[in-house]
C-alpha cells in the first residue's frame, strides 16, 4: 500500500520545503530510518556536530595510543661498537650491546619503558638443539643483566623461541622433518628459566608449541620465578609478513615452512581454542600477531577474555608504510599514527611496534 505523510506545518517551513518533494512521494522510496528526523524534527542527528572543531573532536575521541604502552622489539647482535641497519627496515638496527645501551637510554628519555630484545646469533653458535638458548654466558642474556644493571625500571621482554638458535630455523626441535612437540617444551623451559635468571620481568614464548605456557608457568614457579610473567604468543600466524625479521635475524627456516605450528591465515576460530589453552595455562598477557591483517582476531580476543591483549605490529607491517613513504606515496607519518589507532580501537591493550620510539619522539611535548 502506497502511503504519503501528511504535511505539518512547522516553524522551520522555510527549510522543509526543500524536503516538501521527497514527502510527497510515496514512503517506501524514502528509508524508514531517516523519515522519523528528517521530517518531525529536521536532522536531530547530525554526527559532524562532533567533529566540528579540534576541541570537540578531541573531546569526542574513543581511543588514544599510549606510549606507556608500547613495547619496543630492538635487534642484539655480538661485538662492539656496531651499529647495523636491516636493510627492509629503515632506521631500524642491529645493536651491539654498548649501542643498544645508548639506543634504550634515548627510548626512557622519550617515555618509552618496555622494550624486547631479540638476538642475532652467529651460524657457529646455532645447533640442532638451540643450546646456546639457555647457555648464562651467551651475549643475549649478558645483554639482559646489563640492561637490567644499567636500568633498574625499564621492563624487558624476552623472546623464548629456538629459532634464533637453531641450525634448522626452525622453532621446535626437528627430527626427520618433523617438528617435535613436547621435547621442544624442555627446551623452551630451560630457557625461560635461564632468561628469569637474568632478570627478564616477561618472558614471550613465540613458538607456537602446544602445551608450553603451562610448561614454561611451572618450570619457572619450581624455579622460585613466580613473579615473572608470561606474554604468550597466542595466535600467531604463519605470514609473509615476518620477512624483513628473519633478514634482520638470519633466522629463516632452513627447510619448509611454519606451517605445521603457526595459524591458519583463514582461521579465528582456532584462535579462541589457542586463547582458551593459554588463558588456562597461566598466561598474563594474550597476543595477536601480525595486528594489521588479524584486527578481528584481536577484537575477537578482547570480547572473550580478560587479560590484557597485545598485538604485534610486525616487521612486515613496518616495512611496507616506510617503503611507500620513502616513495612519497603515502605520509608515513600519518600512517603510523593511523596503524597504531586501528590496533588499539580492534582492542589491543599492548602493542609491540617498531615504531615506537618513533611515536614517542612524535608526540614529544
Ligand atoms: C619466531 C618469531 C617471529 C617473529 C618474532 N619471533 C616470526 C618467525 O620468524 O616465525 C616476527 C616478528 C616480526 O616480524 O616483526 N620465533
Amino acid at each position: 500500500m502506497i502511503r504519503t505523510i501528511k504535511r505539518t506545518p512547522s516553524k522551520n517551513y522555510q527549510i522543509l520545503k526543500y524536503f516538501i518533494k521527497i514527502v510527497n512521494r510515496p514512503l517506501f522510496e524514502v528509508s524508514t530510518l531517516i523519515r522519523p528526523t528528517l521530517f518531525e524534527n529536521m536532522l536531530t542527528r547530525r554526527p559532524r556536530r562532533n567533529r566540528k572543531s579540534a576541541i570537540i573532536r578531541e573531546l569526542a575521541q574513543e581511543n588514544y595510543i599510549q606510549k606507556e604502552q608500547l613495547i619496543f622489539p630492538l635487534f642484539l647482535i655480538e661485538g662492539d661498537s656496531k651499529r647495523i641497519e636491516v636493510s627492509s627496515m629503515p632506521n631500524i638496527y642491529r645493536y651491539s650491546l654498548d649501542f643498544l645501551l645508548e639506543e634504550i637510554a634515548e627510548c626512557v628519555e622519550l617515555g618509552i619503558q618496555t622494550f624486547a630484545p631479540f638476538p642475532s646469533v652467529k651460524e657457529d653458535l646455532k645447533d640442532e638443539y638451540a643450546s646456546e638458548s639457555y647457555n648464562e654466558n651467551s651475549f643475549y642474556l649478558e645483554a639482559i643483566r646489563e640492561i637490567k644493571r644499567q636500568f633498574t625500571d625499564v621492563c624487558l621482554v624476552t623472546d623464548v623461541a629456538m629459532d634464533p638458535y637453531s641450525s634448522a630455523g626452525h622453532d621446535g626441535l626437528v627430527e626427520n622433518g618433523k617438528i617435535l612437540n613436547d621435547e621442544t617444551l624442555e627446551i623452551l623451559g630451560k630457557m625461560a628459566v635461564a632468561q628469569a635468571e637474568a632478570g627478564a620481568d616477561i618472558v614471550a614464548p613465540s613458538d607456537m608449541m602446544d602445551g608450553r605456557i603451562g610448561y614454561i608457568r611451572s618450570e619457572l614457579d619450581q624455579a622460585g620465578f613466580t613473579d615473572v610473567s608470561i606474554m604468550a604468543y597466542t595466535a600467531k600466524y604463519a605470514s609473509a609478513f615476518y620477512g624483513p625479521f628473519r633478514d634482520a635475524l638470519e633466522s629463516a627456516p632452513k627447510f619448509g615452512d611454519k606451517k605445521t605450528y603457526q595459524m591458519n591465515p583463514a582461521n579465528i576460530r582456532e584462535a579462541l581454542i589457542e586463547a582458551e589453552l593459554d588463558f588456562q595455562e597461566g598466561a598474563d598477557f594474550m597476543m595477536v600477531k601480525p595486528a594489521l591483517p588479524y584486527l578481528d582476531v584481536i577484537q575477537t580476543l578482547k570480547h572473550n577474555f580478560n587479560v590484557p591483549i597485545a598485538a604485534y605490529n610486525v616487521s612486515g607491517e613496518y616495512a611496507m608504510i616506510k617503503a611507500a613513504a620513502q616513495r612519497r606515496w603515502i605520509d608515513g607519518e600519518k600512517a603510523m599514527l593511523e596503524t597504531l589507532m586501528s590496533i588499539k580501537r580492534a582492542g589491543a591493550d599492548v602493542t609491540l611496534t617498531y615504531f615506537a620510539k618513533e611515536f614517542a619522539k612524535l608526540t614529544q611535548y
